[in-house]
């Protein structure tokens, strides 16, 4: 939720600022700001709606300096006003805040009896002006003794008007890094926002601050001492986080999928089994568990129910999948011998972190599927396992779901070996299989036309049904989340046996029924199922393999994939949910890389 730059150098700011920004907006689109120093004097300018409202005023109004930050918001407390765009503050401190501080209310109370007065609805706000109330003239006193009453999560890059290049980065529970460059420095919430300029970073841990001139990065502890941290290296560079000629970025994800899948099965293969040294897991780490909890939010929780069926048939373990803000407040009873598997893209999830440190209190043992290097779960948890997808831009997830799945299916193969289900010749064929998945991704991919096609059928629908029976059922929640938050389409996942007790009710002439048939086993208990629907006037589209006989009775359309194994089947199924919740969007004129109300990265509860 919300993204935050800064930049201290030796070229003009603003442009640095407002491309940076342009990175972020992922991360919130509600409003934008920025604030460049011209030599200690403040000049921001801020505007509510998309970035390039904001770009339209600074064309107007040029903004002189070499030091500045910026911000794109998700609206938590206000409205998305001009009046609540960051920055905020006072003439001698300004800051830009990710997060949400806690005990605002309190400390605009007391602000407010010290003489201050508030223009904006937000939390930021007050924590600016506390920031200027503990100010004395020393910059890094005044943030330790602010942060010693502000309470909630926050990442914070601040400025005060009597150190004009200097800019104060900290963060708690909110990501942040501080980008080395050359003769120019840069904080920001993503590596992405200053891939252009530098790939050499230090992510901050909590209660750190990073003081950034143009000359240096200095780290101190909240106690004021210095600290040593090791340079990270990105991998990957601006050609990955650029859209690459496709119209956007969820159709580039959609089609890197098959490379991505390869990038995160290879490393973790040797000699045609699963090897987890690379990840530095000890020998035999799988077996010493009995029960599996996975937790997770959104796409990730979907790829936890896939991860539940795969793990429970071939390891015979119990795995239970929750959804990560359920999970905290619902007392889960967990003993010495679970292992809790935290799935989560961005790595920041606010309750997938929180879900990640209850575990943690419960001693128990913790691994992350994580696919942003250096975030807050991937560094807490106890075993990472990166998902190497590269930087996923789009806000609705695609290729994180199927490298995340790939990795709960070679830990499902690892299990059943090591419990001693799977033959090790069982397992290379598995691996086999799975490594052909990308393949069969490449298959899925070739359908896209025909799903542009089909797509303009659905795009005047108001509500719509998906309908799956096991791994299709996990699947259908997938498909179904995706079409919703990408094309508004109101739309509801069902196991298909379930339908007739009670949201048959909704099946009228003409709604379209997305019905998922990739697992031959279940097939004719679907065409049972769809059959229900048909005959009360559903408009059919049935997912099956080739070679499946689907009659014209049972589908008005029928989408067949190459034949492949049912348990891998959902590599190549989620592929064509992806394009048709992404040819429906387009269809219907969305904006499909930034869904409105969405962020990418949810940073509060
Ligand atoms: C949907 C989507 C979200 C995320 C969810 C968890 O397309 O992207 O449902 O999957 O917010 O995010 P991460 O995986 O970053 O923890």
């Amino acid at each position: 939720m919300c993204g935050i730059i800064g930049y201290s150098g030796h070229r003009e700011a603003c442009g640095i600022l407002l491309d940076g920004l342009e990175r972020l907006e992922y991360r919130g689109y509600d409003s934008a700001g920025i604030l460049v120093s011209d030599n200690g004097t403040f000049h921001t300018v801020k505007r509510s709606g998309r970035l390039s409202n904001l770009r339209a005023a600074v064309e107007r109004h040029p903004l002189k300096g070499c030091c500045g930050m910026g911000h794109t918001r998700w609206a938590t407390h206000g409205g998305p006003t001009d009046e609540n765009a960051h920055p905020h503050g006072t003439e001698r401190v300004m800051l830009v805040h990710n997060g949400i501080i806690e005990n605002y209310l309190e400390l605009r109370g007391l602000l407010t009896e010290q003489g201050y007065s508030f223009l904006s609805q937000t939390d930021t706000e007050v924590a600016a002006c506390y920031l200027d109330y503990c100010y004395h003239g020393d910059p890094i006193d005044a943030i330790r003794e602010a942060l010693n009453k502000i309470e909630g999560a926050y990442a914070f890059v601040i400025m005060f008007s009597d150190h004009p290049d200097t800019i104060y980065a900290i963060r708690k529970d909110g990501p942040l890094l501080a980008a080395l460059g050359d003769g120019e420095n840069f904080v920001a919430s993503d590596i992405t926002a200053v891939i252009s300029y530098t790939n050499r970073y230090f992510v901050l841990d909590e209660g750190e601050i990073a003081v950034v001139t143009p000359r240096r990065i200095r780290i101190l502890g909240m106690d004021g001492k210095p600290r040593e941290k090791a340079v990270q290296t990105v991998t990957w560079d601006i050609e990955q986080a650029q859209k690459d000629g496709y119209e956007h970025f969820m159709l580039k994800e959609i089609h890197e999928q098959p490379d991505a899948l390869r990038h995160t099965i290879s490393p973790r293969v040797k000699n045609g089994l699963p090897d987890w040294s690379g990840d530095g897991l000890p020998k035999d780490f799988f077996s010493r568990f009995e029960r599996i909890q996975i937790v997770a939010c959104g796409t990730a929780m979907h790829a936890g129910m896939i991860g539940k069926t795969i793990i429970e048939k071939l390891a015979r373990i119990p795995v239970e999948v929750d959804i990560a803000s359920e999970f905290r407040y619902r007392d889960p009873i967990l003993t010495g011998n679970t292992l809790v598997i935290i799935v989560s893209q961005s790595g920041e999830t606010a309750d997938s972190l929180a879900a990640l440190r209850l575990a943690k209190q419960m001693e128990l043992s913790t691994l992350a599927i994580v696919n942003v290097a250096g975030s807050s779960i991937a560094r807490e948890a106890e075993h990472v396992l990166y998902t190497f997808a590269g930087p996923e831009i789009s806000v609705a997830s695609t290729k994180a779901y199927s490298v995340q799945i790939s990795l709960l299916y070679l830990i499902a193969f690892t299990l059943g070996q090591e419990k001693g289900l799977l033959s090790e010749e069982q397992v290379r064929v598995l691996t086999r299989q799975l490594f052909a998945s990308a393949e069969a991704v490449r298959g899925a991919l070739r359908l896209q036309e025909r799903i542009e096609m089909s797509a303009k059928s659905l795009a005047g629908a108001e509500h719509l049904f998906f309908l799956g029976r096991g791994l299709d059922y996990a699947l259908a929640c997938e498909g179904s989340l995706k079409l919703k938050e990408v094309s508004y389409v109101h739309c509801e996942a069902y196991a298909a046996g379930e339908l007739k007790h009670g949201t048959i009710s909704l099946i009228t002439e003409g709604v379209p029924v997305i019905a998922l048939c990739t697992q031959t086993a279940l097939l004719p208990k679907m065409l049972s199922n769809i059959k229900e629907t048909t005959a009360r006037g559903a408009k059919v589209f049935v997912i099956a393999k080739q070679g499946e006989t689907i009659s014209q009775d049972v589908a008005d359309t029928v989408l067949l994939l190459d034949d492949f194994d049912d348990l891998f089947m959902p590599f190549p199924a989620v592929t064509v949910l992806q394009l048709i919740a992404y040819f429906t969007a387009r269809q219907r004129g969305c904006d499909i890389d930034k869904p409105r109300n969405l962020a990418k990265s949810v940073t509060v509860e």
